[in-house]
């Protein structure tokens, strides 16, 4: 699995106004004077600032990715974005099913597997989450809540090349709380056995799995190295640029530095 290239994304949520663009002028300093080479990196910032985001981290190799997106291409949907329009607007990846659309908008396993559908169709990496809530995990049904996930929101047609799965405990979203090394290392197993079972060893061996809540500077050096974690989706720290290249460079000081 080491030869698997990591990725940290930056999941900016509903954060981000023309202001905060100066982050993203930031990072593409920062990685220009100190390149990270040993990582991919992604911003998803809001639908409104795509576009001006391309401008800025023009003839660099950060990509942008979407939030959300809806599984039609185009129609009466008030309000609603698709995933052409975000590749339209230079995105190259968009992710689908994040814990705070399931929760906050009710999105079921089926309507998370359509929005990845969708962003094949639009040529774009769908970046598909995962997790379970704090109730599962007491109950002790974390395994069997992210199966039911996986198998229900991951498409058949779903590749190494335009997928990426991301595990993020919905505990672990915002709290500061995060889970042990073992149990990181444990789930991202059993998601990559699932994924298996679901598309081959040979794709699910070169899928990314993500780890995403509560990622800092301070904790990124033990939670990135464990295996099967082949990178990052972060929330809260992805909005300061010192934060986000902190948990980047882990990929070039290595891991404990
Ligand atoms: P935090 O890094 O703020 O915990 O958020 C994680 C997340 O939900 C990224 O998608």
């Amino acid at each position: 699995m080491t030869s698997i290239r990591p990725l940290v994304a930056g999941n900016w949520k509903m954060n981000g106004i023309d202001s905060s663009l100066a982050e993203l002028g930031a990072l593409r300093e920062q990685l220009a004077e100190a390149p990270v080479a040993e990582a991919d990196v992604m911003v998803c910032p809001p639908a409104t600032l795509l576009s001006r985001a391309v401008e800025i981290l023009a003839g660099t190799d950060i990509a942008l990715g979407g939030q959300d997106c809806h599984p039609l291409p185009s129609g009466a949907h008030t309000g609603d974005i698709s995933a052409e329009m975000l590749a339209d607007a230079g995105a190259t990846a968009v992710i689908v099913g994040h814990s705070e659309r399931r929760i906050d908008h009710g999105e079921n396993d089926a309507l998370v597997k359509a929005k990845a559908l969708a962003a094949y169709r639009a040529d774009l990496t769908a970046i598909i989450c995962i997790g379970e809530t704090e109730a599962e995990r007491r109950d002790g049904e974390t395994l069997d809540v992210l199966k039911r996930q996986i198998q229900g929101s991951v498409p058949e047609e779903a590749r190494a090349a335009n997928t990426v799965m991301a595990y993020e405990p919905v505990w672990a979203i915002g709290s500061g709380l995060t889970p042990t090394l073992d149990d990181v290392a444990k789930v991202h197993g059993f998601i990559r056995e699932v994924l298996g079972r679901l598309l081959g060893q040979a794709e699910s061996e070169a899928t990314r799995i993500l780890y995403g809540g509560s990622v800092k500077p301070t904790n990124a050096a033990e939670l990135l190295f464990v295996p099967d974690v082949n990178g990052a989706l972060v929330g809260g720290a992805s909005l300061k640029t010192t934060d986000f290249y902190g948990i980047l460079a882990v990929y070039r000081d290595g891991a404990g530095g």
